[in-house]
């Protein structure tokens, strides 16, 4: 994130330059307010609308530049499609639609929050907003040689016009602490391994102690005291020091059990010994998607000052081919005393989690645990990159996040769990194996592996985000490989169900 976007509200005033976006039904009817500044170019967009066949669908764009009329440099319509059925997320969609539309050389857009039935709400506002802040973000920290026509722009600005300015701002400020939230997590996912190692990401989250989180970094001294062998084995291999991240929030009720989520953080991912072919390995400095959303979500819940207490634990390792790093055959002993022998050391993010889950559950006895990971490539089989792949040991847990998933956007899909697909996991050697005797269900050996670190009475989810974390679709919100994925969806799941 460069360029930071000013970003304001105000009254419904046709703008004396720049781009003015505004929005139409799918009957190209205005809302009041629209069609009165837009007055004498009215008929010029009911013109241009016809020779383009502009028929105001949802997210479809009508661009008109310098119109008659008026001041603005360049007239957007955007069309919102069937009045009546409009959901927040399609607010953000306008938002992230309307903020692709400030071009590069121009400093400002105005964007008016009106429906063809009169004044967006200030929720409504504050949607859109958020969709253009999530849009606006690039990571281009690294690019130091661009021409004049690349360079991003300078104080952009956009100012959204709405007939609640001061509820919109209002309604705004906890949509701006979960954007950040979600910029953060992309901002983790983009940084290349060389910079973003175990200890430069542990670093990092002291970063959350601004908004109140407080944070705890365990190094290996304290993971091997603990006997975290199944994590620690995974980055022995690494001439980076592998770290246990533990952050708090307090924002409930004092002593009420906390909500626990847990991130898998594999800096990089070469495979180990079972060492992954070269084509596209530069993908997995993501391989740490999973603990990059756990960090924005702490960031999210704290800056909202959400009123739950929740706990984030992140486990970073770097997994490298080396002398010292683990081998297939490898037995090792997790902290719940389970030993585990290693079949492939590119199966390396359950392990980790194995101890992370553990440690997670004996400290802080949480009401739930949600685990995320960029474990499988068998999920991305499975379900692409519109769904992220959902196991559970808990019906109620999943099926409010299939709603918060529906709701935001960040979509998840129930898979199976089952004792068959456990006892593929069984080792001749010690108590169990981590793979599968076979690709075949990959995903679902994967999850049953990490449920043996589960107790049956605490209600756990654990979520495949490989499909969905980095390199997945480009949206109207956002244009960036690390997506942040499941920030958003997190945070909807404890303000819809969790706070009081
Ligand atoms: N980090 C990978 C999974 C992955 C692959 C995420 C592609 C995103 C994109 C994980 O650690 C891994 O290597 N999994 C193996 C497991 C196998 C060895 C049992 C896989 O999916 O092939
Ligand atoms: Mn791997
Ligand atoms: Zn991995």
């Amino acid at each position: 994130m460069t360029d930071a976007l000013k970003l304001g509200f105000g009254p419904f005033t046709a703008p004396a330059k720049g781009v003015w976006v505004v929005f139409c039904d799918d009957h190209l009817k205005f809302g009041p307010a629209t069609a009165k500044a837009l007055a004498s170019a009215t008929g010029l967009v009911a013109r241009a609308a016809k020779a383009e066949h502009f028929t105001g669908k949802s997210g479809s764009t009508l661009e008109l530049s310098v119109p008659d009329g008026l001041k603005a440099d360049r007239l957007v319509v955007i069309g919102t499609g069937k009045a009546g059925d409009l959901e927040p997320k399609d607010f953000l969609k306008f938002g992230g639609a309307a903020m692709g539309k400030l071009p590069k050389t121009t400093a400002g857009g105005t964007v008016f929050a009106e429906l063809p039935s009169g004044a967006m709400s200030a929720a409504q506002a504050a949607d859109l907003a958020q969709g253009a802040v999530l849009r606006a973000y690039a990571f281009d920290r690294y690019k130091t040689k661009r021409k004049d026509d690349e360079k991003p722009p300078v104080n952009r600005s956009m100012t959204i016009a709405a007939g609640d300015v001061a509820g919109a701002r209002k309604a705004y400020e906890s949509r701006a602490a979960i954007a950040k939230g979600v910029l953060i997590a992309r901002d983790l996912v983009n940084e290349p391994a060389n910079i973003l190692y175990p200890e430069e990401f542990a670093k990092r989250t002291l970063n959350l102690k601004k908004v109140g989180v407080t944070v705890e970094v365990l190094d290996v001294k304290a993971m091997t005291k603990l006997g975290m062998g199944a994590l620690l084995g995974v980055g022995q291999g690494s001439a980076r020091e592998s770290r246990l991240v533990v952050m708090r929030w307090n924002g409930g009720k004092k002593g009420d059990a906390p909500l626990a989520f847990i991130g898998k953080g594999v800096c990089f991912d070469t495979g180990g010994i079972s060492i992954k072919p070269a084509a596209s390995m530069e993908d997995m400095k993501g391989d740490m998607a999973g603990a990059a959303c756990v960090a924005g979500l702490m960031h999210a819940l704290a800056a909202r000052k959400a009123k739950v207490n929740a706990v984030g634990l992140i486990g970073l390792v770097e997994n490298m081919p080396d002398g010292n790093a683990q081998r297939p055959g490898d037995i090792v002993t997790s902290m719940s005393g389970q030993t585990i022998e290693i079949i492939n050391t590119d199966a390396e993010g359950r392990l980790v989690l194995a101890d992370v889950l553990w440690y997670a559950a004996k400290r802080f006895k949480p009401k739930f645990m949600v685990d995320l990971a960029t474990l499988t490539g068998a999920i991305i089989i499975a379900l692409g990159q519109e769904y992220a792949g959902m196991f559970s040991n808990n019906d109620e847990l999943s099926h409010r996040l299939h709603k918060a998933g529906e709701a935001t956007g960040e979509l998840v899909w129930r898979m199976p769990l089952s004792a068959t697909y456990d006892k593929m996991i069984d080792s001749k050697f010690a108590d169990m194996k981590n793979t599968g005797g076979s690709r075949w269900g990959g995903a679902i050996t994967a999850a049953q592996f990490i449920q043996r670190f589960v107790d049956a009475k605490t209600p756990w989810v654990h979520l495949d985000i490989a499909g969905t974390g980095f390199d997945s679709r480009m949206s109207d919100i956002n244009k960036s490989w690390g997506s942040g994925w499941g920030v958003r969806l997190l945070d909807k799941l404890v303000a819809d169900y969790y706070e009081k």
